[in-house]
């Protein structure tokens, strides 16, 4: 139905009839929560054998002992294959405890505190600020934010970030000295950048000389369907451009076996490398090499794990799906609800009428559906038109996503309805 077309007295009917669906669906005491991108329990099943892979026998890796001390860039079997993922070579992969976060957060600090490969350390400056491609992932504007950068929201499309408007900030203003970057099924929106847009990352011009790119690749093995989307090699384009030093590359396997317990990497020019290390020998003596080996032993290689990604596919494809053909069945010729349909990635990306976001939000809360704040996908939580929600269908299952489609859609009703309907006064 297009709601603006209809008469006020068809809008109020359609109104009752939505909160009467409402009212009943608070007698249901409802607890389900599609807010974050976790794997369900049957994805972490995949990877028990990781808890008895190793046996006391097995755990000297070559001439270390992955037991003791040591290894600061991790152990080479992980090392590689982070690097044929990733498209780089091993020795410009350093393999670390469980969380790629936490390397973001480190290599912000230690630009910060240090700079980078010589560069004056960024808090020594006036102002620093970090370009955030929006609707993104709100952890990376609250690392940025935990230091004082100022975030400066970037348009995204359906090709990545609005390049004519990234380009024109970068080469005008030396304050802005970083990117941050999902760039395969970005987070939330499922976007993959394409080619031209890794090129003219690589290659723009930039008033600041240490400009880096934090190149999230949280999901780079991350397809749902057999169907591959490919993104372009953003280390070889930066190489072609000789801007070998901009992009600073993450990856872990947090969604390839267990996020508690998995192995994160930083990726880079061996120049960068080195200076990360050269920060890190003073932070640890070496990362969690047992449970290196043990993903090294039960992953074997890329291929290993590519063929485990299709089993997580398997698992959480349909939860995608249900959740696009209700709104198909239910959106799909109406002006008050639009939404990503991804290929890969934990996220479906849902837009709302303008202004609507923060009633669909109270509504779904109020029964019982908790779903990601809206406005986390904005720098600052402001989503300006208030009408972005992100849903992480992963972590439930089937009944629950069968509930929480039924809430979202009389909730996003609802709030639409009541705008339509006060505007029409
Ligand atoms: C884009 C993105 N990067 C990083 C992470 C967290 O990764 P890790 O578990 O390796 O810290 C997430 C988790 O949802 C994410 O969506």
């Amino acid at each position: 139905m297009i709601y603006k077309d209809q008469t006020k007295e068809v809008l109020e009917n359609e109104l009752k009839i939505e909160k009467g669906i409402y009212e009943g669906i608070l007698k249901e005491n409802v607890s389900i929560d599609i807010s974050r991108g976790k794997p369900c329990s049957e994805q972490l099943d995949l990877s028990n054998e990781l808890m008895s892979i190793l046996s006391t026998t097995v755990l000297p890796a070559g001439a270390a002992d992955v037991r003791n001390y040591g290894g600061l860039e991790g152990l080479m079997a992980m090392r590689e294959i982070f690097a044929d993922i990733l498209g780089v070579k091993p020795n410009q992969v350093i393999a670390g405890d469980n969380s790629s976060l936490k390397m973001m957060y480190d290599t912000v600090q230690s630009c910060m505190q240090f700079g980078t490969l010589g560069s004056t350390p960024w808090n020594k400056l006036d102002k620093v600020k970090f370009l955030c491609p929006s609707p993104g992932y709100d952890r990376h504007f609250t690392v940025a934010s935990a230091f004082g950068i100022e975030l400066v929201t970037v348009p995204i499309n359906e090709f990545g970030p609005v390049m004519d408007i990234v380009e024109a900030l970068v080469v005008s203003d030396a304050s802005i000295k970083g990117i941050w970057c999902v760039p395969k099924y970005s987070n939330p929106t499922g976007v993959t950048f394409s080619d031209e847009v890794v090129e003219r990352l690589a290659k723009m011009e930039c008033a600041a000389d240490d400009f880096r790119i934090f190149w999230d690749n949280a999901y780079i093995v991350h397809d749902l369907y057999d169907e591959k989307v490919t993104l372009k090699n953003i280390y070889n384009s930066c190489v072609n451009a000789e801007t070998t030093d901009r992009v600073f590359m993450f990856a872990s396997t947090s969604k390839i076996t267990l996020p508690g317990a998995g192995v994160a990497c930083f990726a880079g020019s061996e120049a960068n490398v080195a200076d990360i290390i050269s920060r890190m020998k003073f932070q640890t003596i070496g990362p969690n090499k047992v449970n290196q080996l043990a993903h090294a032993q039960f992953l074997k290689d890329a291929d290993g794990v590519r063929a485990l990604m299709k089993k997580h596919a398997d698992i959480i494809r349909p939860k995608f799906q249900a959740i696009i053909n209700v709104l198909e069945d239910e959106f799909r010729d109406s002006d008050i609800a639009s939404w990503s349909n991804p290929l890969g990635g934990y996220f479906i990306s849902y837009n709302v009428m303008t202004g609507c976001a923060k009633r669909v939000y109270e509504l779904c809360k109020k029964a019982g559906l908790v779903i990601t704040t809206v406005g986390d996908t904005y720098p600052y939580g402001r989503d300006d038109r208030d009408s972005n929600i992100r849903i992480a269908p992963t972590c439930t299952n089937t009944n629950e996503l069968d509930k929480a489609c039924q809430i979202l859609v009389c909730s996003t009703k609802i709030a639409c309805l009541e705008k339509i309907v006060s505007e029409n006064e």
